[in-house]
């Protein structure tokens, strides 16, 4: 209840009473729509069916089908050794928008009977076909997963599985929740949060219908492709319910970044984005005018703070109908982005999806006669409310929509926008009570083959944002398109970055915001961030301190809130937060070349920028659920302070051999220790053996971690580009060893992106007696100022 009141104030304060009071309207217009249309959702009755005895089984190409009785048929198919489709038919298809890859090389299957069961295998996996549709699947001899066969009642169904002793589950996307789900019950409905939201809500704006469960015993990764709504429980077993769509499911055998790597195979990769979108965003909802903007851009120049972007919110519309700009407030948008990029600053424009009901307004009346927006069962235009007041909704499903739509991009990036922020696509419409969203009913193109908002709502931002990536590819082909969104489905990761939402300020927050973007990367969505401070409070100078800390080494990085709340610049809460803040910001520019170089692993095979900190020893138990700490990449351990007052830490040091990365002492790992964090430090780690390609001042300074005693090799990738656009790269590989007590670096470099002339080394761990490059011997010392690219450097003791 307190909820409630404490939103709806925050309604009344964002967008007035009158607005506030039409909620109350578009709520009931909702529920009145619902009960009048007939749903393509059946309602469970009281007789589930199930699929019967196994009748017969059958080879295929790459699996096997299975014919039972009640007509049902179960076709399995290997699309690589470890990852298996499996279908239930007869069910409708799955819609087309999460899987993008078709073709597969053979994989060697085998059929064999045993018993009155089947064995299907791989030579990496085997899942056994029991005569009642239960299906087992098996490494080796463990077996990971025992799932009963689906039930079906009306238009849902649901299954059980069972789950290993201990598993932790991981992923569903974005969730206000530990990093391990287990236990716990999580919804499949992206939800706007109606203005904040704090742990515990679920669902949020972006789920996912996938999920790790990884254990010392076995690990695999489940993706159910149904977009309906649904709800997935972990307790002893894992229970998934879909209230409608097709059995159609994959399995991926795998510890975490094995199977990421196969499912983002299968749903396709994030593409680099441009470098600017990898530094600092400032943004806020209230930006009044260019004036106001142009101070902002002064106010980081005069305290010396590094800006990369500058987002402008919804204020800078016409009454907030999109593709539009309130000239009064600003006059000239062309010239302000010119002025920006010369400081080398970037602008991003925010987009909702809702137009404005206006005779007068051309896209509105444009996508009227292209027929370009949702419509209910009865042919009418389906109405929402979002700011402009009421509103219709492009279909995003339907391909002429999202050409059409595409084109009005041309509006923001021929004014010199850079990059677009997608929000408001739940989508949201603004309600006083149930689902702040369109009417179940509504129906939608889905690439001609029709369906209902049941099927295409978590489509919605999704389709969105295949719009909006393919009017920057076609409107700007040199240039890589750059997208953020609210609300996105599986596969989301081709086109656009995720944020977080309007998360509540709070020390409570911050520590939710931090697994939230652990599992948002593990759901296979690497770039999201949250807002510094929070959305819809204003954090106190030490909140935002340790909030901005932890964010500069977060994938997205953006200052932003609502404007109920006071202004939030780092200049705003003087001294020594603005010294903190630009330390963070010097921070996150040093490092760079390693954020980029992250991803480019991750446009390669999926893996997120920021990961859990297991990830570097994926086998410890005591790991699985630490989700106070990060790796950014597998160099850095990153340990943000979460707690108000608190100046030192509980951090757990994962084995292997540490450097604090500020201090430079050394650490062997595989013990809890406690660190110290004065409010000017983010206590951060580097793993021995690693060399982090930085920058300083313009020039390239490869760090190099030396092995304390550890023999053996490590791999550090140093990857680079124009930063912008698809021509030349280059991938530099370091292997890094210590041989006798000698330090060995050997650098092989792929590709014709030209490496600077001339870089610096710094060398961590050893005290440099002599050093040879390429068999040279140059003027020993830590710091190796200004030489030029090697094939080796050896590194003797003094
Ligand atoms: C939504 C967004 C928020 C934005 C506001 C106004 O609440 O989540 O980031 O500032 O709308 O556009």
């Amino acid at each position: 209840m307190l909820d409630y009141i404490e939103k709806t104030l925050f309604a009344v304060r964002s967008v007035g009473l009158r607005m506030t009071l039409r909620t109350v309207w578009n709520s009931w217009r909702r529920m009145r729509l619902e009960k009048n249309y007939p749903s393509s959702v059946v309602p469970p009755s009281a007789q589930p069916r199930h699929p019967g005895e196994l009748l017969s089984a059958q080879a295929t190409q790459r699996g096997a089908h299975f014919q039972f009785d009640e007509s049902f048929k179960l076709e399995i198919e290997f699309l690589t050794p470890v990852m298996a489709r499996i279908s239930w038919q007869p069910s409708p298809p799955p819609t087309p928008y999460a899987v993008v890859r078709q073709e597969w090389p053979e994989v060697a299957v085998t059929l064999e009977e045993q018993g009155d069961s089947w064995l299907l295998s791989s030579p990496a996996l085997t899942i056994k076909v029991h005569p009642c549709g239960t299906l087992e699947y098996l490494a080796g001899d463990q077996s990971l997963r025992i799932e009963t066969p689906p039930q079906l009642d009306g238009s849902s169904w649901q299954q059980s599985a069972s789950l290993l002793d201990g598993a932790s589950i991981y992923g569903l996307g974005e969730r206000a929740a530990p990093l391990n789900l287990r236990p716990g019950n999580y919804g499949l409905w992206n939800t706007e949060q109606s203005g904040s939201y704090r742990f515990g809500a679920d669902p949020l704006y972006m789920t996912a219908p996938v999920y790790h469960a990884h254990s010392q015993k076995g690990s695999c990764f489940l993706f159910y492709d149904n977009s309906y709504d649904g709800e997935i429980e972990f307790g002893e077993q894992a229970r998934v319910q879909f209230i409608g769509g097709g059995i159609h499911y994959y399995f991926i055998l795998g510890a975490p970044e094995q199977a990421l790597a196969q499912y983002t195979q299968l749903t396709g990769r994030p593409p680099m984005p441009p470098r600017w979108a990898l530094g600092f965003h400032q943004s806020r909802w209230g930006y009044a005018s260019e004036q106001d903007i142009r101070q902002v851009v002064d106010g980081f120049k005069q305290h010396d703070l590094p800006l990369d972007v500058v987002h402008m919110d919804i204020d800078y519309m016409d009454g907030f109908r999109v593709f539009t700009l309130d000239q009064q407030r600003y006059p000239d948008l062309k010239k302000m982005a010119d002025d920006l990029h010369e400081q080398g600053i970037r602008l991003v424009t925010i987009i909702d999806p809702g137009v404005k009901i206006d005779d007068g307004y051309d896209v509105y009346q444009e996508g009227m006669a292209q027929q370009a927006f949702c419509k209910l069962p009865d042919g009418k235009t389906a109405v929402g409310l979002v700011w402009p007041g009421w509103s219709v909704f492009p279909d995003f499903t339907k391909p002429a929509t999202r050409t059409w739509w595409g084109q009005y991009y041309a509006r923001l990036l021929d004014q010199g926008v850079d990059g677009i922020w997608h929000d408001m696509n739940e989508p949201a419409s603004m309600s006083a009570f149930g689902d702040p969203t369109m009417p179940r009913p509504m129906r939608h193109d889905i690439e001609g083959r029709g369906g209902d908002h049941e099927e295409g709502h978590n489509l919605y931002g999704l389709t969105m944002a295949l719009a909006g990536f393919e009017a920057q590819q076609q409107l700007r082909p040199e240039r890589r398109p750059w997208l953020l969104t609210r609300s996105g489905w599986a596969g989301m990761q081709r086109y656009t970055w995720l944020w977080s939402g309007d998360v509540g300020t709070g020390w409570d927050t911050l520590r939710m915001t931090l697994s939230l973007i652990l599992g948002t990367g593990m759901s296979g969505v690497p770039y999201i961030g949250s807002d510094i401070g929070g959305f819809t409070g204003h954090a106190d100078s030490e909140l935002f301190t340790r909030w901005f800390q932890m964010s500069a080494l977060m994938p997205f990085f953006r200052n932003h809130a609502a404007r109920t709340t006071p202004r939030s610049e780092p200049w705003v809460y003087g001294e020594p937060t603005i010294s903190i803040c630009r330390r963070y910001l010097q921070l996150r520019q040093q490092l760079m070349p390693y954020i980029y170089s992250l991803s480019w692993q991750a446009s390669q095979s999926g893996v997120p920028l920021v990961r859990p900190v297991f990830w570097v020893e994926p086998d410890n138990a005591e790991l699985f659920k630490v989700d106070d700490s990060f790796m950014l990449g597998d160099g850095l351990l990153v340990t943000p302070v979460l707690e108000e007052g608190a100046m030192e830490r509980q951090i757990i040091l994962p084995k292997g051999e540490w450097f604090d990365f500020w201090s430079e002492e050394k650490y062997i790992g595989g013990q809890q220790m406690s660190v110290s964090a004065a409010l000017d430090t983010l206590p951060m780690f580097v793993r021995a053996g690693s060399l982090l390609p930085m920058s300083q001042d313009g020039r390239i300074v490869l760090h190099v971690y030396s092995p304390l005693q550890g023999e053996g090799s490590h791999t550090s990738q140093w990857y680079d580009d124009a930063g912008d656009g698809y021509e030349e790269h280059q991938l530099s590989q370091f292997a890094v060893s210590r041989r006798q007590g000698a330090l060995q670096v050997d650098w092989t470099v792929d590709g014709q992106f030209p490496l600077p002339e001339k870089l610096d080394v710094v060398i961590h761990g050893v005290e440099p007696g002599k050093v040879l490059l390429d068999g040279e011997e140059v003027q020993p010392g830590s710091h190796l100022r200004s030489i030029e690219p090697f094939n080796q450097m050896l590194v003797y003791p003094g």
